[in-house]
Formats: C-alpha cells, sequence, structure tokens
C-alpha cells in the first residue's frame, strides 16, 4: 500500500527540516518528501494534511503496559492502542510486570504479544537487577539478544550503589543505556505526596526534593566514574534539572527525561485529596515545575515521556495514603506538551523532538525521523483542534487520570505505523 501525505508542514527535527512537503510511504518506509506537486498523485491513496504537522512517529520512552500479570489494569493491546491514539508509534516498556521482566523469555513473551496484537512498536526495558530487588544483577547478554533496549529497576531505585557501579560497567559492555529511577527510600520512607507547606496543611507524609536529587548526584557521579549511557527517569524537582545541567556540562555521559504531569501540575493538585494525583516522584512546587519547563528549553531534559501507570479501582478508589502510585499519560501526554508550544515556553520543533527524535536517538530505536528509508511511522497533528479529556472515551484499560475534564488544543489526529493507518479521529 502507497500513502501519498500531501501539503502538510513537515517537521523533522533530527534533520532541522520544517517546510511544507508532500510526503510518499511506499513498503513500510518513508520513500520520498518533496515539495508540493512533485510526486504524482495517480494511483495513489491521498491523505491531505492541509493545516496538519506531519511529525515523525511519537515514541514515548517510559510507559508501563502491565503484561505479564497485571493484565486487568492494562494489556499489551490496550496499552498500544492507547499510545497510537495519542500519537504515538513506539513504546518502551518497563519491566515491573509479574514476574519482573528479568530475564529474555520475558522480553521475547513481550515482543510476541506486541507483534500479534499491537498498535504501536513495544521496546522492552530490562530489569537491571533479578527481580528489580536491588541484590545480584540480571543477565544483559541474553536480555539485550532478546531484544531489550535499556536495563531499569524502574519502580524502585538501585539503592546499593556499588551494584549500580557493576550494571553501568556491565551495560556499558553492550553499549546499552541504563535508566534511573532516582530515589533514596530511606527518604522517602513513607511519603506519598511531595514535603512542603501543602503537605504539611492536608497532614500527609511528605517526600523532599532530596529524596530524588541525592540519587541523581549519585548516579551522575557514577556515570562520570564509568562512561556509561545513563538516563535519569522522570525529573521532577529544580535541584536535580540543575544537577543534570552541570553533568551535562561537564562532559557526563546522561540524559533525562521528565513527564507531562510535572510541567503541568502541582503538589495543590493534591488539595480534595484525588488520588490520581498520586504519582511517584510526586507534583512538586511551583518553582520546581518552572525549572523543569526551564530544562526542557535549554536542552537539559531531553525526552518527554509519560511514565503511563494505569491502575484500577482497587488501588485507587482509596484513602490517599492507602492508594497506589501512578497515572497514565499515553492519551494526554501530547496535548499537554502542546499546552507549552501554545504558551510560548518552547518551540513546536522542540517539541516533536522531544518527543520523537530524542527518545529514538536515547535508545537507539528505528524511526524519530522522516528521512527517506525510515520506518513509515507518522504522526498527524491538529494543533489548534480543542477537545475535552474524557477518561470513559479512553482505550486504556485504566481511568487514573487526573486531567479528566481539562479542555486541550492539540491532539494526533492520524497515527499511522509501518505504512499503516493505526489511529484515525473519526469526529
Ligand atoms: O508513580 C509511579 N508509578 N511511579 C513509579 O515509579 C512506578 C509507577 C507504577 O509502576 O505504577
Ligand atoms: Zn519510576
Amino acid at each position: 500500500m502507497t500513502l501519498l501525505i500531501t501539503s502538510g508542514l513537515i517537521i523533522d527535527p533530527a534533520r532541522n527540516l520544517e517546510e511544507p512537503r508532500d510526503l510518499l510511504l511506499e513498503k513500510g518506509k518513508v520513500a520520498a518528501l518533496e515539495p508540493a506537486g512533485v510526486i504524482p498523485k495517480e494511483g495513489r491513496k491521498v491523505i491531505d494534511a492541509q493545516g496538519l504537522v506531519v511529525a515523525p512517529g511519537l515514541i514515548d520512552m517510559h510507559v508501563h503496559l502491565r503484561e505479564p500479570g497485571e493484565e486487568y489494569k492494562e494489556t499489551i493491546e490496550t496499552g498500544t492502542r492507547a499510545a497510537a491514539k495519542g500519537g504515538f508509534t513506539g513504546v518502551a516498556c518497563m519491566p515491573n510486570t509479574r514476574p519482573v521482566n528479568d530475564n529474555a523469555s520475558i522480553t521475547r513473551y513481550i515482543l510476541d504479544q506486541a507483534k500479534a496484537v499491537g498498535s504501536a512498536r513495544v521496546y522492552p526495558v530490562g530489569a537491571i537487577s533479578m527481580g528489580s530487588k536491588g541484590e545480584a544483577l540480571s543477565e544483559y547478554a541474553d536480555q539485550k539478544a532478546a531484544g531489550a533496549v535499556a536495563f531499569s529497576d524502574d519502580g524502585w531505585p538501585v539503592m546499593n550503589a556499588l551494584l549500580m557501579r557493576r550494571a553501568l560497567e556491565y551495560a556499558k559492555t553492550f553499549d546499552m543505556p541504563v535508566i534511573s529511577h532516582a530515589e533514596d527510600l530511606a527518604l522517602r520512607a513513607d511519603g506519598v505526596m511531595h514535603e512542603g507547606k501543602v503537605s504539611v496543611r492536608l497532614g500527609l507524609k511528605g517526600i523532599p526534593a532530596a529524596a530524588e536529587e541525592v540519587m541523581v548526584y549519585r548516579d551522575v557521579r557514577l556515570a562520570r566514574l564509568t562512561g556509561a549511557r545513563l538516563h535519569i527517569a522522570h525529573v521532577s524537582t529544580a535541584g536535580a534539572v540543575a544537577i543534570i545541567r552541570e553533568a551535562k556540562a561537564a562532559g557526563v555521559n546522561v540524559t533525562a527525561e521528565t513527564a507531562p504531569h510535572y510541567f503541568t501540575l502541582t503538589d495543590e493538585a493534591v488539595v480534595g485529596f484525588d488520588t490520581n494525583a498520586k504519582v511517584n516522584p510526586p507534583l512538586r512546587s511551583e518553582w520546581d515545575r518552572l525549572a523543569v519547563i526551564e530544562g526542557l528549553a535549554d536542552g537539559t531534559l531531553d525526552a518527554v515521556a509519560s511514565d503511563h501507570a494505569p491502575h484500577s479501582v482497587l488501588e485507587k478508589d482509596l484513602e490517599f495514603a492507602a492508594a497506589a502510585f501512578g497515572l497514565i499519560g499515553l492519551e494526554t501526554s501530547l496535548g499537554l506538551t502542546l499546552r507549552l508550544v501554545h504558551a510560548g515556553e518552547i518551540t513546536l520543533r522542540r517539541a516533536i523532538a522531544l518527543l520523537s527524535a530524542n527518545p529514538a536517538a536515547i535508545l537507539r530505536v528505528p524511526g524519530g525521523t522522516l528521512a527517506p528509508g525510515s520506518p513509515a511511522d507518522v504522526t498527524l497533528i491538529d494543533l489548534n483542534r480543542e477537545w475535552t479529556v474524557d477518561t470513559a472515551a479512553f482505550a486504556s484499560r485504566s481511568r487514573n487520570c487526573p486531567f479528566h475534564g481539562w479542555t486541550l488544543k492539540g491532539k494526533a489526529v492520524m497515527t499511522i505505523l509501518g505504512g499503516k493507518v493505526v489511529f484515525k479521529e473519526t469526529n
């Protein structure tokens, strides 16, 4: 099947391209990118993208698909359908499944399942340590051979600094990135939200910003020691942004992501005790939120990733302290990122880079560009389309989203995976 997408504004940040072009997709690949009228329309299915942005298929480098083991929260089928609906053609899935993905057979299971029922490319992240217990390293060669793209114990930090050092050294021998869930468990203690004025007012136990920052600092120093590729997940504090900025300036091999909720919400969202605002790391202060935006704008933070963390009412319909951490984001990530563009905080090209080219480069996965020969993964975005977030209409199996009822401006209206339309806005 050949698809010709005409008259859209092509934004391909990897090649500094931002121009109206016609885009030809053939045999699952980008075949050509030419000024209007150069590529003949005859015999081709034509999609008119006048007024739309044509971007590389978006890639979310941090999601939880919950399969195997917690299929009542999400499956590879429902999670990748949510991805397609949100404009994503690729997702990296964290290993905190049941059992933990710390071996080749689970990685292969995820990939087989994705091939059979998936609506997006799925990139499994293997566990750093067996069972993500932080005690013994898992087998990296096997996991890499099976298709793992990175290692992480996400959900849990690696508390033992020596084990983290060994993980970085071991991953380096395979040229694989280690993704750090940076959190000092002793400092976190039994905190349930950000430690600050709001936690005091609400009488809830706090998690200090330092619980994240001391681990970001430790891991950056270990990256310097080992020369390995370190990626910091879900950056939420001003201090963490500053540490990463300084490390990059010093030449440390470190990249970082943040999630839309950290640049959209603050700990004030917890007032009212909405457990959908309970997430780890927690929603921080306005000061932190502004620092995260600055980090996205100045290049300190490389990617926006949703940390899509589905939970059912069983884990969420509880008093605040007892509820699980996590919120879903695949279907709102693009819209929330575009708020920064509409507000003039970052350029549209930067937003697209944060959501496609950069995560592709960090994980070294295909796509993230519309260069001829690349996979025919494309997202058509209507920047000005206003829509209301309605969790009842989500493709995800879960509903734990704090943005229900919000009006957002900007939406994926078509998602194309390997040259096939996997999502199309119908109304
Ligand atoms: O809020 C969170 N939820 N943070 C994590 O690190 C894990 C995630 C989950 O798996 O639910
Ligand atoms: Zn995490």
